[in-house]
């Protein structure tokens, strides 16, 4: 499996122009050996689309609608046929900020994983445990509960593992905490998804920089990284890329 460097640009660069320039600057990127997936807001992603088309860099949102319905009655919704329609592979579902801002459940995290599946999305269902969680000891719980809960059956994508805490903060787990949880995750997929774990990255996500890029990505069953702060940088994100090397 290639390593995988996500962007989640989140609710930047404020303005088109801004993503427009931020797509340029990766466009430019010579031939990787990894694979770069940029999730720019919706309000940018046909523009990026554009953009990046024939770089092979994939594309991805950063929620969908949870119904199934590729059209319909939902006022302000997106559909994940909608995204795919515009070039979208990937869709980011469960990050911690709409977990936490938006009340979004592992219920609802589950049908917008099966409802971009069914539109021929690649889920990215991000997980992480509160730094409070942590404190209690219960990091490795509250994840095994959010795989359980938003991951559904026959689930094929990617898993993005993301302590809350460490989110745009500048502070990270140690190498031994992050080798551990993933360490978890690999053997909760292992049990609930035997035939298909090898085949489903998790990254890790958390203040991922161009300096400290190398040695999470190095880590057993640390299958890339998905990028925030660092992935509106073209510069730092492509470095971050490198790093993987
Ligand atoms: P960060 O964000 O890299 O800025 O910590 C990561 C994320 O929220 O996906």
């Amino acid at each position: 499996m290639r390593t995988l460097i996500a962007g989640n640009w989140k609710m930047n660069p404020p303005g088109l122009a801004g993503a427009e320039a931020l797509a340029r600057a990766l466009r430019l990127s010579a031939a990787r050996a990894v694979d770069l997936l940029v999730c720019p807001p919706f309000t940018a992603l046909a523009s990026v689309a554009a953009l990046l088309r024939g770089t092979g860099i994939a594309l991805g949102a950063q929620d969908c609608a949870a119904t199934g319905e590729a059209g319909g009655a939902h006022t302000g919704e997106i559909s994940a046929a909608m995204l795919r329609d515009l070039g979208v592979s990937h869709v980011i579902l469960g990050h911690s900020e709409r977990r936490a801002h938006q009340a979004e459940s592992d219920a609802t995290v589950r049908a917008k994983a099966v409802a971009a599946a069914a539109a021929g999305l690649i889920p990215l269902v991000c997980v992480g445990e509160t730094e409070a969680e942590r404190r209690a000891g219960r990091a490795q719980a509250v994840v095994a509960g959010q795989l359980a809960g938003s991951l559904p059956d026959g689930f094929s994508g990617i898993i993005a593992y993301e302590p809350v805490w460490a989110i745009g903060t500048g502070l990270t787990p140690s190498a031994g905490e992050i080798a551990a949880m993933h360490a978890a995750i690999a053997a909760d997929l292992a049990t609930r998804f035997p035939a298909r774990a090898a085949a489903l990255p998790v990254l890790y996500g958390g203040s991922v920089k161009p300096g400290n890029a190398a040695e999470v990505l190095a880590l057993a069953h640390v299958g890339g990284a998905l990028v925030g702060g660092a992935s509106l940088v073209a510069e730092d994100f492509l470095a971050i890329a490198a790093a993987a090397r």
